[in-house]
């Protein structure tokens, strides 16, 4: 058997029916914004991954430390015991993080984050004795990842159909958009006037999964204002935006009002370790700060804080805040910018938004705007024939460059998605 034929065999790959027509592109190595395919093709990881890649791939400062670590110190059990590696990430993060954040908390991926962010909000109503503050807020159409907690405050649609007997009940309040913003806010107010809710979470600015849906700080800092004024806790899932893509290092920077509580993963390393972060504020963990075993936060995983991983993420932190990269960033901002100008005038567009290095654009198509549009498969075999690996969200295609995309490469990936666009029939 070939290695593809052994891929079939044994491996049950995620996001992916089991039964396919084609086989997984075997990658055999990857460098800067290229995937190398055992074919010998090369691939621009326009999408950096699944959203993870920051700096391009392989990348030798990020490798040389995590080598570093390795012959060092590979894993060690994290309670009781501590390193040098989680103490300086932890310090690094919070040096960039909203001024509120205080503590670190280490896990495993984005879902893992969540989870932590939801106990934290959960247990900090049950360490401060109050019982009446049992519900959820979360934006319709929210992806938070695939564990239980991270599914249940998502939306309800066809990924998690089998599991929705098991999941727990959220209120959901309607996406904001320019036309019903108004409304969102006075739902918001009547949701929380009650004095029931006690989270509130929510993708701040952009809602990655559900297809690049974006909304406006300005209405965002009104519904934290307005879960301030009723004792609602603040859940911001970052583990998207976080680490520059929306222009700034984090979402929450386009905000005057803070989030209590915020969830992190997929760029922290740069793209190259599974690692996730739930930071908090000393609002949260004054209701922890006791010696009694039940204020304890009852949750770890074996890896919690893997070395490995915290020597990937602060080799890629200094990378991230060296002027090199955040000039990178700015000026992919600015060339996505012209690019959206550029695209909305084209009559196969229904509309296109962008925020710092994320440009989305959702082709107009006789079916409507969903993950299982036809055109999505269209979309993915065009752009990989011509050495572009996007990920359309159904007829939502949307680019998401690793920072050292140069601008040559990113013309040549607009530049194409012009010349898909003139291939749709209307
Ligand atoms: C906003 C958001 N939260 C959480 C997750 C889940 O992260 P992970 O896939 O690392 O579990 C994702 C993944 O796409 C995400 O976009």
């Amino acid at each position: 058997m070939n290695l593809l034929e052994k891929d079939r065999k044994y491996i049950w790959h995620p996001f992916t029916p089991l039964e396919v027509e084609e086989d997984s592109i075997l990658i055999e190595s990857a460098n800067g914004i290229y995937l190398h395919t055992a074919e010998g093709k090369k691939i621009i990881d326009a999408v950096s991954s699944w959203w993870v890649n920051l700096h391009g791939h392989s990348h030798p400062v990020i490798a040389k430390a995590i080598a570093e670590q390795a012959l060092q110190l590979e894993h060690v059990i994290f309670a009781g015991f501590t390193h040098a590696p989680a103490i300086t990430l932890a310090e690094n993060l919070l040096s960039i993080l909203p001024s509120n954040q205080s503590k670190i908390f280490f896990s495993d991926d984005g879902s893992t984050a969540v989870e932590v962010g939801l106990k934290m909000a959960m247990q900090y109503w049950y360490n401060k004795g109050i019982n009446t503050k049992n519900k959820i807020i979360a934006l319709e159409g929210a992806y938070h990842g695939d564990t239980f907690g991270a599914m249940s405050v998502g939306s309800r649609d066809s990924f998690n159909v089998a599991f929705n007997n098991y999941l727990f009940q959220v209120n959901s309040l309607e996406f904001p958009t320019k036309e019903n913003e108004e409304k969102v806010i006075e739902d918001f107010k009547n949701l929380v006037s009650k004095k029931d809710v006690g989270v509130f979470i929510f993708e701040p600015l952009v809602q990655g999964a559900a297809g690049m849906r974006m909304y406006s700080a300005a209405l965002l800092d009104k519904l934290i204002s307005i879960a301030n004024e009723n004792a609602v806790v603040c859940l911001a899932d970052e583990v998207f935006t976080g680490f520059g893509r929306t222009g700034k290092l984090f979402a929450s920077d386009h905000l005057k009002n803070k989030p209590d509580i915020i969830a992190l993963s997929k760029g922290i390393t740069g793209g190259s370790m599974p690692l996730g972060v739930t930071s908090c504020s000393s609002k949260i963990t004054t209701a922890f700060e006791a010696t009694e075993n039940s204020k304890t936060l009852y949750h770890g995983h074996s890896y919690t804080a893997n070395p490995l991983a915290c020597a990937a993420a602060n080799a890629s932190f200094q990378i991230l805040t060296s002027q090199d990269c955040l000039r990178n960033i700015d000026r992919i901002s600015k060339k996505i910018k012209i690019y959206e100008r550029e695209l909305a005038k084209h009559k196969n567009v229904k509309e296109v938004r962008s925020l710092g290095t994320i440009l989305a654009v959702e082709l107009l198509t006789k079916d409507s705007t969903s993950y299982t549009n036809p055109v999505r498969k269209k979309i993915y075999h065009y752009f990989l024939s011509r050495g572009i690996l996007l990920r359309p969200l159904g007829n939502v295609m949307y680019v998401l460059p690793p920072y050292i995309t140069s601008d040559s490469e990113l013309d040549f990936i607009f530049t194409t998605i012009g010349e898909f666009l003139d291939t749709l029939e209307t």
